[in-house]
């Protein structure tokens, strides 16, 4: 048979791994990551222990000594669970659980990348403590054997790890750091009743949910699950929007990943979120900053795309690459909103502090991918100034037409305006611009209507029917009558708008198809220019 190979056992090999593998596995490992795999394990046990009393972890830098402490009263490890303390890959969490720890690493790599000497004190319940010393000898020997020892009473349920001969010198300023971080990185856990203190003083959460609400625009959130075969089903919720709490010079936008309550990544702007030249969201930019996008994965923790230090999203991971499309088409509709409103923040997102999310519904199959999102409003074609400008010679010569050209200003300026009702309020406007077109037409071509055959009462009567004012205008002008014809559909939402009880709601297309027209009329008529 092909593909079957023909074996025979030589020998026994032993796969006891080296101690140099320390070295590989704590290499990447800073202050932050080195800390909060502590502070995670923690966490772990009073999750996993039915949140039962008020966790309390407390972490000491001390910069004149050098000293690093962390302690927990999270219930301690039991004696014959002691050696997951030491051995890489020993855990006692379950892959299928809502936790943080999942390969088994993160004591022995965090305490020996801090330091070069590690003693650890544990105290599961009443029960007798325990210590064990992590020291460079034991690094350093082939022999993986390792004493405990017992030792007098600590706090029943705690542990405590003491590091010392600093790998790196502390500094204050790695206190600050570290007070945001883990008040960004445990926001969920600090409201949920853990504590944290860091240097005797308890860390303050800091959560991204400041969002804005302009009409039409509040956040859009959505939910589905994806399954990943072998690993169980994750639980995704979105929330994207602009945000009201942008700090220029922190760059503090784009998309932030939380994986079981805990910040994993934030502020990500890199291509498979959707940023990118020529990408949906564009190039990062200050225009689009203030798009903010999170996302809240919660399952089980051997389904999650964090990498092994829990500080980055692994972009190839299949969950990641399961959400990907949802995600950047949220992205893309909040970072091309930040781009149009950007003449105007203040007014047209800052001041809108509250409202409700916008729920979205996910695709059914979540691959298929395509979210119906609102419309955003039209990029401003021109500034309004600009008009003016380019008909410059026009109104010179007919100062009469600055009223039309003004209201076509006015229907743009509105198209920029974030009102839920802007659609009719255009509708009348463009439609009234029309017919003050015609008027201006009659009265000032004395040349095709001869002034005593329009008196002020003449005009008056005539213009009480559209359909007479359309039909000698189109007289003298027959090159406009197919477009002056298609005002008609028009004119009449607009009477339906103003006369039917229920008021009817204009659609995008059907003014911007309208605003064309009269533009392409008034053309006609004045030689009035409008920008493509
Ligand atoms: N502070 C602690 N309190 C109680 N148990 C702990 C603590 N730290 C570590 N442990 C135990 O040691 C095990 C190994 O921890 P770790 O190396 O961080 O791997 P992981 O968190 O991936 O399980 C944990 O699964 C847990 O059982
Ligand atoms: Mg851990």
């Amino acid at each position: 048979m092909s593909g079957v190979i023909r074996k025979s056992q030589a020998e026994t090999l032993d796969g006891t791994p080296e101690k140099r593998m320390f070295w590989s596995i704590a290499n990447d490992y800073g202050l932050k990551t080195g800390i909060c795999e502590l502070v995670d394990n923690a966490l772990d046990q009073w999750i996993l222990g039915g949140r039962k009393f008020d966790l309390s972890i407390s972490i000491n830098l001390d910069v004149q000594r050098q000293l690093i402490s962390v302690q927990d009263n999270a219930g301690g490890v039991k004696q014959e669970e002691l050696r997951l303390l030491i051995t890489p890959g020993g855990s006692r969490n379950n892959p299928q659980d809502e936790v943080i720890g999942i390969f088994g690493v993160g004591s022995k790599r965090a305490a020996i990348a801090l330091g070069e000497q590690v003693e650890i004190r544990t105290r599961y319940r009443e029960e007798q403590a325990f210590q064990i010393d992590i020291l460079p000898e034991w690094i350093v020997s082939p022999d993986w054997e390792i004493p405990s020892y017992k030792i007098p009473d600590i706090k029943t349920g705690s542990t405590y790890v003491d590091i010392s001969r600093l790998r790196n010198p502390l500094t204050e300023n790695d206190v600050d750091t570290l007070r945001l971080h883990l008040g960004e990185t445990y926001d969920w856990f600090l409201s949920e009743g853990c504590e944290i203190l860091l240097n005797d003083e308890a860390i303050a959460g800091r959560s991204f949910n400041d969002w804005a609400y302009p009409p039409g625009f509040s956040p859009n959130r959505t939910f589905f699950e994806i399954e990943l075969p072998g690993a169980g089903r994750l639980k995704v919720t979105i929330v994207a929007g602009l945000i009201r709490d942008r700090v220029p010079e922190l760059d503090n936008y784009g998309v932030y990943f939380y994986c079981n309550h805990r910040l994993i990544e934030k502020e990500v702007r890199n291509r498979a979120v959707g940023y990118g030249v020529s990408s949906e969201a564009g190039v990062p930019h200050p225009d689009a900053s203030l798009c903010r996008a999170i996302v809240n994965l919660y399952g089980p923790a051997r389904a999650m795309p964090w990498n092994s230090n829990k500080n980055a999203i692994n972009f190839e991971h299949l969950a990641y690459r399961q959400m990907r499309l949802i995600l950047i088409q949220l992205v893309t509709q909040f970072t091309r909103l930040s781009r149009r409103l950007k003449e105007n923040w203040n007014d047209q997102v800052f001041r809108y502090d509250s409202g409700e999310f916008q729920e979205i519904p996910a695709p059914q199959i979540v691959s298929a991918q395509r979210l119906i999102l609102p419309e955003l409003p039209r990029k401003p074609r021109t500034s309004a100034a600009k008009l003016k400008r380019i008909n410059e010679i026009q109104l010179d010569q007919k100062s009469w037409l600055l009223g039309i050209v003004e209201a076509m200003e006015a229907v743009e300026i509105l198209d920029s305006k974030p009102l839920e009702t802007k659609n009719r309020i255009t509708l009348i406007l463009l439609d009234s611009t029309f017919e003050i077109a015609l008027k201006e037409f009659i009265v000032h071509r004395t040349d095709l209507f001869p002034p005593n055959g329009f008196r002020d009462k003449d005009l008056i009567d005539l213009f009480s029917s559209r359909e007479r004012v359309i039909r000698i205008v189109v007289e003298k002008r027959p090159d406009l009558q197919s477009q002056v014809d298609q005002t008609r559909h028009f004119y009449n939402l607009r009477n339906k708008l103003i006369h039917e009880r229920a008021s009817m709601v204009p659609t995008d297309k059907e003014i911007s198809n309208y605003r064309m027209l009269v533009e392409r009329i008034l053309t006609g008529l004045f030689d009035l220019q409008f920008p493509k």
